[in-house]
């Protein structure tokens, strides 16, 4: 199944990793269950490891682009699901556009759509 993988590159310095991939190929770890989720839909798997870079808005700017630049020119939908304690990825996300669908005690599911081209200006 394919899995798309970028390096996240600021200003010339590598500073982390961010990949995509059909969620309905990958079946979660997780208790809950993928026929829930609309049809066309990505999930996403990232970190920034350069800690020099982190804070500071990178994150949310790194994610914008590339939902906008490679995920929504192939997918309907973006999913996530952070862990309950990962208040900075949640945050990125709802900054991001991304709506919480579905909380379970270890995560929260969100969803993000792809805004169709005539509604974007
Ligand atoms: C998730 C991650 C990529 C975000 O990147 P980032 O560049 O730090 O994100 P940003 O700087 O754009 O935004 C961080 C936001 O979280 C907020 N935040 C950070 N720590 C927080 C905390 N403890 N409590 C509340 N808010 C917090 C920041 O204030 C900021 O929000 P603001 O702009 O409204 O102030 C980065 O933190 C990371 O690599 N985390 C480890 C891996 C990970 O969790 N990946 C996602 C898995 S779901």
């Amino acid at each position: 199944k394919p899995m798309h993988a970028f390096i996240i590159n600021c200003d010339g310095v590598d500073i982390g990793y961010i990949q995509y991939y059909n969620k309905h190929d990958f079946p979660p770890e997780q208790i809950y269950n993928t026929l829930e989720l609309p049809e066309s839909c990505a999930a996403i798997d990232w970190y920034i490891g350069e800690l020099n870079y982190v804070g500071k808005g990178v994150g949310s700017q790194a994610l914008n682009i590339f939902l906008n630049k490679f995920v929504f020119k192939v997918y309907e939908n973006a999913f996530v699901d952070p862990g309950i304690a990962n208040v900075c990825a949640i945050r990125v996300y709802e900054k991001v556009g991304f709506k919480k669908i579905m909380e379970s005690n270890s995560a929260i599911l969100m969803i993000k759509a792809r805004i169709p081209e005539n509604h974007s200006r």
